[in-house]
């Protein structure tokens, strides 16, 4: 993947997208599509994923099969709203390993703090995809990903739903190894940091909560 960015204009995507926008989706629908578009971002995201052969034989003979190469990705989670598009993910990929970042915003310095890291072993030798369904100012992407950079992680693939262009060019200043894989890059920030025109907090509607 060579691309700092790439939007998956998918007509299923964008049209699973547009549902997920509109402000009268309820929650379980809301839940239900982003676990459905999760699956097709990871189907772009994994597309060039190292292959090797294994010798198999069908029930008619034997064949030379392709298979995934090398160690197991690692999906992290960058808590809380990373959840909702990892549950989609690991359907797709079920063996994963998974880790997870929490982060929250120091009021004051108005920096991220860590607060919860777990992460799988030998990230050095994983494709590392860590997931946020909303890279807005991309203060906490580009904090996780500097975490995982920390923990080892050297191929580090970032998967989101929506991009802000402020986010974007933040995670290519501060990360340009690190490809994007998102739905679309929406116009830009409001005054609060939400995505616009967005979709509101993803966390609160993927969990019900305001
Ligand atoms: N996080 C969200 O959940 N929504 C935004 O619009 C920006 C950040």
């Amino acid at each position: 993947m060579t691309d700092h960015l790439t939007i998956v204009t998918h007509p299923l995507v964008q049209h699973k997208l547009s549902l997920m926008r509109d402000k009268e989706t309820s929650t379980a629908s809301f839940r239900q599509l982003l676990r459905e578009i999760s699956q097709l971002l990871a189907y772009e995201i994994t597309r060039e994923l190292d292959m090797t052969t294994r010798r198999i034989e069908t029930p008619m003979e034997a064949m030379d099969a392709p298979i995934l190469e090398g160690k197991k990705l690692a999906l992290i989670s960058i808590l809380r709203a990373g959840n909702g598009l990892l549950d989609g993910v690991l359907e797709l990929i079920p063996a994963a390993r998974v880790g997870f970042v929490g982060l929250y915003r120091d009021e004051e310095t108005l920096e991220p703090v860590q607060y919860y890291f777990k992460v799988p072993e030998s990230l050095e030798d994983r494709l590392v995809i860590a997931v946020d369904p909303m890279l807005a100012t991309g203060n906490s992407s580009v904090a996780a990903i500097d975490l995982l950079k920390k923990a080892g992680a050297k191929n580090i693939r970032f998967m989101c739903l929506l991009a802000a262009p402020e986010g974007v060019a933040r995670m290519k200043e501060a990360h340009p190894d690190v490809p994007i894989v998102t739905a679309s890059l929406d116009r830009g920030l409001n005054e609060k940091g939400y995505i616009m025109p967005g979709l509101g907090d993803a966390g609160d509607r993927m969990f019900g909560t305001k």
